[in-house]
């Protein structure tokens, strides 16, 4: 059993807090290698933005949870070799699907876990959330729980079609299970192709899918039942058209990737959403930059000069998210 405050993490409740009182909100970034985490920490460091590390399932499988938990320790320590005095990091559990797996991780050093119990009818989704809240707050630990169901697939979460947060039961959700926050439903899903063509229109001018508006009318509903409540968004990766562009033009087949345009995700910031998911924009950041080097220059075979391109391009990423998407620079 190791505590998250010996490892020099935080967990989400002060983060939080800060987030809605100052109109902004938290990035939560997922990484699964070394290279994702280098260009994290070092925009978060250069930025002083406070962040949350997330691991997911996937990335527990891919690369080894012990592998990460210290991955997120070296993170802190990085942190401050860059000049960050306090750190404001959390290492998060990203779609937590069973109790044994949050007790698992509060145990081994998470600050902040999910239970992600949203496909499970109403009152079991109560009964096991309240589960976990019981075991993480005993530790100090905080817990995101989720209402609704995004739609969309992406490895090991899925679901064919959304169900949007019913505004009515969130107060006794929340009551309820006494969770710290809330993943909600307004129109946003995983992965790199959150739309399909049809339920686009077309920019005239540009000839680009355009994605029709987040439910802000529920958001809005909830922030109504619940004042202040820090409220999560999943799938919020805004699939800049740039990168799908140089992955097509070097070899990739993306035909009709499209996200949650960046304005919208400006104005959910500024609400009680206080932490933003963004995976898929990493991915396809790092696809990029592979995938030309491999273009220009057939003969390279040492991973540090397509992966440190790669690396780059992600931490000019995650600055331009934190600077001009979430507010969070200069928070930390
Ligand atoms: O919520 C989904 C995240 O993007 C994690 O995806 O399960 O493929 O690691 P993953
Ligand atoms: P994206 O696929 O839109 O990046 O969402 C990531 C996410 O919600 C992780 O939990
Ligand atoms: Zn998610």
């Amino acid at each position: 059993m190791v505590s998250f405050k010996e490892l020099g993490l935080v967990n989400t409740r002060e983060m939080f807090a800060k987030a809605i009182n100052g109109g902004y909100a938290i990035p939560a970034f997922n990484f699964n290698n070394m290279e994702q985490l280098q260009a994290i920490v070092k925009a978060c460091a250069e930025t002083k933005s406070p962040v949350i590390l997330q691991v997911s399932k996937g990335a527990r499988n891919y690369a080894n949870q012990t592998l990460l938990r210290y991955m997120a320790q070296g993170a802190v320590e990085y942190a401050k070799e860059l000049g960050w005095e306090k750190p404001q990091i959390c290492l998060h559990l990203d779609h937590g699907d069973s109790l044994e797996l949050c007790k698992s991780c509060v145990d081994f050093g998470f600050s902040s876990v999910m239970i992600d119990a949203s496909h499970l009818p109403y009152e079991e989704n109560i009964a096991l959330t309240k589960q976990v809240v019981e075991y993480a707050h005993a530790h100090d630990v905080t817990v995101e729980a989720e209402l609704g169901v995004l739609a969309g697939v992406e490895d090991e979460v899925s679901a064919e079609v959304s169900h949007y947060t019913k505004p009515e039961e969130v107060i006794d959700f929340a009551t309820r299970t006494g969770c710290d926050s809330l993943a909600i439903s307004i129109g946003t899903s995983h992965g790199a192709y959150k739309f399909t063509p049809e339920q686009c229109t077309v920019d005239p001018e540009t000839g680009r899918l355009v994605p029709p508006p987040l439910a802000f009318d529920i958001l809005d509903a909830i922030m109504e039942q619940l004042p202040g409540f820090p409220i999560v968004l999943h799938g919020s990766s805004s699939v800049p058209q740039e990168y799908v562009d140089i992955i097509n033009a070097n070899g990739g087949k993306m035909p009709n990737a499209v996200g949650i345009p960046e304005e919208q995700l400006r104005k959910a910031a500024k609400s009680a959403v206080c932490k933003i998911n963004i995976d898929s924009d990493s991915r396809l950041a790092f696809t990029a930059a592979v995938r030309k080097v491999f273009n220009d220059k057939p003969g390279e075979f040492d991973p540090r000069k397509y992966c440190g391109p790669a690396r780059d391009e992600m931490e000019k990423l995650y600055t331009h998210k934190i600077c001009e998407v979430l507010g969070s620079n200069g928070k930390a």
